[in-house]
């Protein structure tokens, strides 16, 4: 597998999502700027990936810093964290990431450490946040796949797999468990418009990898269901409300109301990092509305006429009565979803 993001000589290089699967290239970020544009444009994209992005960003924005005295360092350490937390809204792990380098930051300077002691402590958290992901991924997958039947036909929605993640994934990671046991694993791709995460990086992922895999355009998933041809859902997560609400992927919400209707377990898996006890339910997630250029082409072409009104809301919430568990790497989250997560979230990493 290629690497989604490594942090090499100084700078952040990542695979340019929004080529794949035509070309296989690397952007390479030598500014934070660069990284807050490539986070905005979806050069990398999912939750936990556009996590340690924002914190290798930070990062790479304070190598490059001029500042001498540890007051100015501190300034544009701020800047530099505001700019990364204007990127995306609905993807909580950005937030959570930038916390973890500004509390780094806090503990150096109360510690006394020099400008350049800091820089060192902030290139090394941003690395720890991009193993502890992968790390993350594998003990979700562990969890997953024992909720996986000998043989299944399992639907993911968007991309949840080693793109949007350090590596391996988390729904992905589910699938790659299961079949990494030996168990006859057959994937049903959602395309995701309109971005087309799962037919372009979900289908690339699995191909390589020699999984079984099949995509189908979004409005065939309740044809799917009723016709039997699928055994499980299950997908990632931007950002998992209290009570056990989901933020994904436009689409998701359907997908598990059919889930629902058809008698199909419907799964979510996501790390601790995307569960956040601040926001009490799903109507308090901020929605991230992208631009109309989105929806009216696909690709260069354009398939809407001059003058439709456009909208292009790019995640939905999913209440958590729909939701039949969720995969973490500490273990898996039933109902009543409040108290479930709260003690997963408690429990020692
Ligand atoms: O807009 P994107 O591509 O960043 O949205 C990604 C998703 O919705 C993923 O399903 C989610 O981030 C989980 S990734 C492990």
């Amino acid at each position: 597998m290629l690497p989604t993001i490594e942090w090499k000589d100084d700078a952040v290089v990542m695979i340019d999502q929004r080529k794949l699967p035509s070309v296989e290239v690397y952007v390479t970020c030598r500014t934070v700027a660069e990284v807050a544009k490539a986070i905005k444009t979806m050069v990398i994209r999912g939750a936990p990936a556009i996590g340690v992005a924002a914190a290798m960003g930070i990062a790479l924005g304070m190598r490059r810093s001029k500042a001498t005295g540890t007051k100015q360092f501190a300034t544009e350490f701020q800047r530099t964290c505001d700019l990364m937390a204007a990127t995306r809204p609905t993807a909580v792990n950005l937030f959570w990431a930038i916390d973890r380098m500004k509390r780094t930051f806090a503990a150096a300077a109360q510690a006394g450490a020099s400008v350049d002691e800091i820089r060192d402590r902030l290139d090394a958290e941003a690395v720890r946040i991009h193993d502890e992901d992968v790390a993350s991924c594998r003990a979700m997958g562990a969890f997953g796949a024992a909720l996986v039947p000998q043989t299944a036909r399992i639907l993911t929605h968007c991309n949840a797999g080693a793109l949007a993640t350090a590596g391996y994934g988390t729904a992905l990671g589910v699938v790659r468990a299961a079949v990494e046991q030996g168990k006859q694993i057959a994937v049903l791709a959602d395309e995701t418009r309109p971005f087309l995460q799962g037919a372009r990086l979900t289908a690339w992922e699995l191909v390589k990898d020699g999984i079984d895999t099949t995509v189908i355009t979004d409005n065939m998933t309740a044809s799917m269901m009723r016709l039997g041809q699928v055994d499980l859902v299950v997908v990632g997560a931007d950002r998992i409300a209290a009570n056990g609400d989901v933020a994904n992927k436009i689409g998701t919400y359907g997908v598990a109301v059919l889930a629902k209707e058809h008698g199909i377990p419907f799964y979510v898996a996501a790390p601790i990092s995307t569960i956040d006890l601040n926001t009490p339910d799903g109507g308090h997630i901020p929605i991230e509305e992208r631009s109309d250029r989105e929806v009216t082409h696909v690709g260069s072409f354009r398939v809407t006429p001059e003058g439709a009104r456009i909208r292009n809301p790019a995640f939905d919430v999913t209440p958590a009565k729909y939701v039949t568990a969720i995969i973490t790497e500490r273990g898996i989250a039933e109902a009543p979803f409040d108290a479930s997560l709260a003690g997963l979230c408690r429990a020692s990493g």
